[in-house]
């Protein structure tokens, strides 16, 4: 068995207490409040991850892109898919009708009527049915409809069009303050035009654990939590413990006294910095700060620190977000009590279509 020191750096590595203790809380805290877990797997495009989250009791998984469903449906992860992506093209509809007859459920969801229509067209001429929910942007600024009365006229479009059912609303993130006046005005409206709204889907890490706050909700998908990242702590949705994701690092250079170079920059880290400064969080050197990246090499300043790095030292970090990582590197590799249990390759990185 390879110990997690002789792997050689960069190296993506996590924790697989902490991924298991990750995944049992969440579905625990969900399994509470009553709302349905439907793991969002963008985070670490990994089936056997995936498989974890379902033995847990998700309900299903939630993909980003088709590419991941198919990887994923491939694999025989979950037979009931949440897609929550606008799926546009011909190429594309025809991968979501070929999807659609491999599995139990695949679910849509769209913020607009071409959209609709061409995914209408794809599913009457395959002889299919696709569900889908109506996403609304409660408050994030990206994707949906604008307002409840724009929700329920393009859920009634919709359900006019043969091949789509109409199975409720999406959001995203549902920590957003208007979520929750989004959402009740949306089902007052749906119930006074009779028709019923199964699904209400939330979604986010940061939100998991307020997601009592909005009572609609009747499932929640989350990506991030598995892992945990820079981002969740700074949210204060985790702490340093519950991230799982540590990228082994070797200092390759201390220029002056108060610098380091890692060996890896943002062709592992990424440059997203999302909500935080800064590009990582040193574990061993906690108040050393990533202060920049190039592409192999990362700039550790380490002026507020007692203990500094030595050359050749090998340092953990985790990343400012989780699932770009991912998609950055062919394997990860799962560590317990300083052993490599598992070398799994992201089988469906770079999944972007
Ligand atoms: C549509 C949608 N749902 C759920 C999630 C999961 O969010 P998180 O990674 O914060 O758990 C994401 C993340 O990007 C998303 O875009």
């Amino acid at each position: 068995m390879t110990r997690v020191t002789e792997l050689d750096t960069p190296a993506v590595t996590v924790r697989l207490d902490i991924v298991e203790r990750n995944i049992r809380r969440v579905h625990d805290h969900l399994a509470r409040l009553g709302i349905a877990n439907r793991p969002h797997v963008k985070t670490h495009k990994i089936p056997a991850l995936g498989r974890m989250q379902m033995a847990a009791g998700a309900v299903g998984i939630t993909c980003q892109k088709l590419g991941e469903v198919e990887v994923f449906t491939d694999a025989g992860v979950a037979d009931d898919v949440l897609l929550t992506f606008n799926v546009i093209g011909r190429a594309k509809v025809e991968r979501l009708v070929a999807l659609t007859r491999r599995l139990r459920r695949l679910a849509v969801v769209f913020d607009n009527d071409v959209v609709a229509r061409a995914i209408s067209e794809g599913a009457r001429a395959g002889g299919v049915e696709v569900p889908f929910l109506v996403e609304c942007d409660t408050g994030f600024g990206r994707n949906g409809v604008q307002t409840p009365e724009a929700a329920l006229e393009l859920a009634r479009t919709a359900m006019r069009l043969p091949g789509l059912r109409f199975e409720g609303l999406m959001t995203f993130p549902n920590r957003e303050p208007g979520t929750r006046a989004f959402l009740e005005r949306a089902l007052e409206l749906f119930k006074r035009d009779g028709t019923a709204v199964p699904v209400v889907s939330g979604g986010g890490t940061p939100a998991i654990f307020t997601a009592q706050s909005i009572p609609q909700l009747t499932e929640h998908r989350a990506g991030t939590y598995i892992y945990n990242d820079r981002m969740v702590v700074a949210s204060g949705t985790a702490t340093w413990d519950d991230c799982a994701m540590r990228v082994r690092c070797t200092v390759v250079s201390r220029p002056t006294a108060d610098r380091a170079i890692l060996d890896a920059g943002s062709k592992v880290f990424t440059s997203d910095l999302y909500t935080v400064t800064g590009y990582g969080h040193v574990l061993e050197y906690p108040e050393a700060t990533v202060v920049t990246l190039s592409e192999e090499h990362g700039v550790v300043e380490l002026s507020a620190c007692r203990a500094r790095p030595q050359i050749g030292d090998v340092v953990e970090v985790v990343p400012n977000h989780c699932c770009v990582v991912s998609n950055m590197v062919d394997e990860v590799y799962g560590v317990r009590d300083g052993t490599v249990e598992a070398v799994w390759p992201v089988a469906a990185r770079g999944e972007v279509r």
